[in-house]
């Protein structure tokens, strides 16, 4: 009998599941996707029912894919879950959701990012949690379901987190796993607690929020009804599991002071490891995060563009669309096609700059009313300029973020490269141009599926620990290393890229 263990991946387009066996080997994985829903501009919800649905037909097909090479589900030995981070699922007092979760991406709540920092205080805010009130976080969003949809919020008794929402319908125990409470701007990142401080002044009884508990730890095992629901296993051990980019991290074997992490998934990460909480002083407020890391006792500073892959998806959907529904003809998607043209074009784009601002920002600018565009546009420029110009848009922004790091004192030494956006070769090479860095991609790209599968490893005792399971399965390849002429390029067109939002920040909050 094999011993596996599975990891999950709850994102933004999909969840993910995927089974390994300890010594490092992907057996099989497989996706199920589920819908975003926009109801105004700026707001971003999804239905934690779909995100149930999709999981059970993940897990399923996965197991069938397993099947075939000899692995049955009762081989599997643990499984953790990785979630996208900062939604509320909100739950009554039987336990049922009470309305579509708020996720991450949304903008909604600046006035409740004001009120919490003049409730609050600003620095006394940091203080406590580290962190300073960003409208994507989860405390915010609480207050507003609390100032416009009263009648829901009486009605409250539990705040999850997706991934904890989901480990609650696997093993019917709530709880609340560290590094993804550390980005509700409720945890004392410090040491590791719910805030009592943030809680009391917020008027949130702290009995909305389940007990904290670590990534690595065995925090349920999996319920009759989930295990005729998935079939896996009955009491099967589930560990705490992690945010997607701690998880992103440990699959990625960020485990050490020095190691840095560039992700492209919906948005966009740079993450660098910190042995301490320390906070990003190098502006007026903190323009990187200090959360928890996966790993006990550690912790890591990472700036965030909100919409990396997205500015990809959205152009491919608005653009593509034709390439898209000849996919299955021609045998290539609309990325591949899309991607392909922008190759031809010449680092720069002829003169053309592209702000994400899709979902407004966060690093460096933490503004959710700041808005995207193509700058600089002639009767010249193609759509495989448009695309190009979207590529390096993103790239400069994730540059924007890794300057936060450097200026907040973090090491960076070595930067692995990951996120689905990171398998495009073209991109991965502008990223490390724009950045001037090398890239280290990772030898198989399975994402934070495969760090929450670690998690669950060490959890069950396949693995020592965190760094010992990353040191026996993470693989590297070839380094991407910055092209001279496109370096040179990028170098000059950065600070033109960053000029731009000061020039168009005015009309960008008069049009939002
Ligand atoms: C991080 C963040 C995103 C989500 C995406 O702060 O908001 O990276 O975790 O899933």
């Amino acid at each position: 009998m094999a011993d596996l263990l599975m990891g999950l991946d709850l994102g933004t387009s999909g969840v993910k599941a995927l089974l390994l066996n300890p010594a490092g080997s992907v057996v099989a994985s497989a996706s199920a996707e589920y819908p975003l829903y926009h109801p105004q501009p700026g707001w971003a919800e999804q239905h934690p029912a779909d995100w149930w649905a999709g999981t059970v037909a993940a897990i399923r097909a996965c197991l069938e894919r397993a099947a075939p090479a000899g692995y049955a589900p009762a081989d599997v030995r643990g499984l953790a879950i990785s979630g996208q981070m900062h939604g509320a699922v909100l739950l009554d007092a039987a336990d049922a959701v009470l309305r579509p979760a708020i996720i991450w991406a949304d903008q909604r709540t600046g006035a409740e990012c004001d009120e919490i920092t003049r409730i609050v205080g600003q620095e006394r805010l940091i203080d406590l949690v580290s962190n300073p009130a960003l409208p994507g976080f989860t405390a915010p969003k609480l207050l507003w379901v609390r100032n416009h949809e009263p009648a829901v919020w009486a009605q409250v008794r539990h705040v999850l987190l997706p991934k904890d929402w989901l480990r609650y319908r696997l093993t019917g125990t709530m709880a609340q796993e560290i590094s993804d409470a550390a980005g509700t701007c409720l945890l004392d990142v410090t040491q590791g607690t719910w805030s009592a401080a943030v809680l009391a002044a917020l008027d949130l009884a702290p009995d909305l929020f389940p007990p904290i508990v670590g990534s690595a730890v065995v925090a349920g095992t999996l319920t009759a009804a989930a295990a005729a629901a998935t079939g896996l296993p009955v009491g099967l051990p589930i560990a705490g599991g992690g945010a997607d980019n701690a998880c992103a991290a440990v699959g990625a074997g960020i485990v050490q002071p020095g190691q840095a992490l560039i992700s492209i998934g919906t948005s966009g990460v740079v993450l660098a490891y910190s042995a301490t909480p320390s906070v990003d002083r190098s502006g007026p407020i903190p323009r990187a995060h200090t959360f928890n890391h996966a790993v006990p006792d550690a912790w890591y500073l990472m700036g965030v563009t909100q919409g990396a892959g997205l500015s990809l998806r959205w152009v491919r959907d608005q653009l593509g669309a034709l390439e898209q529904g000849q996919a299955a003809a021609t045998g290539r998607d609309a990325y591949a096609v899309l991607t392909d043209e922008a190759a031809d074009i010449p680092p720069g784009s002829a003169g053309l700059l592209f702000l994400p601002y899709l979902q407004g920002e966060r690093t460096p600018i933490l503004d959710g009313q700041a808005r995207g565009g193509w700058i600089g546009l002639t009767a010249a420029h193609t759509r495989a300029h448009l695309v190009r110009a979207v590529l390096e848009g993103v790239a400069f922004s994730l540059r924007d973020c890794l300057g936060v790091l450097q200026a907040s004192g973090v090491a960076v030494t070595e930067i692995r490269a990951t996120g689905g956006g990171m398998r495009s070769p073209l991109w991965r090479e502008i990223v490390a141009a724009v950045c001037g860095e090398p890239l280290v991609p990772l030898a198989t790209e399975e994402g934070p599926a495969l760090g929450a599968a670690l998690l669950a490893g060490v959890a069950v005792g396949s693995y020592p620990d965190i760094p010992a399971a990353c040191a026996q399965v993470v693989r590297l390849a070839a380094p991407t290393v910055p092209e001279v002429t496109a370096m040179a390029r990028y170098a000059d067109l950065y600070p033109l890229y960053q000029g731009l939002y000061p020039a168009l920040r005015v009309t960008m909050h008069a049009l939002s």
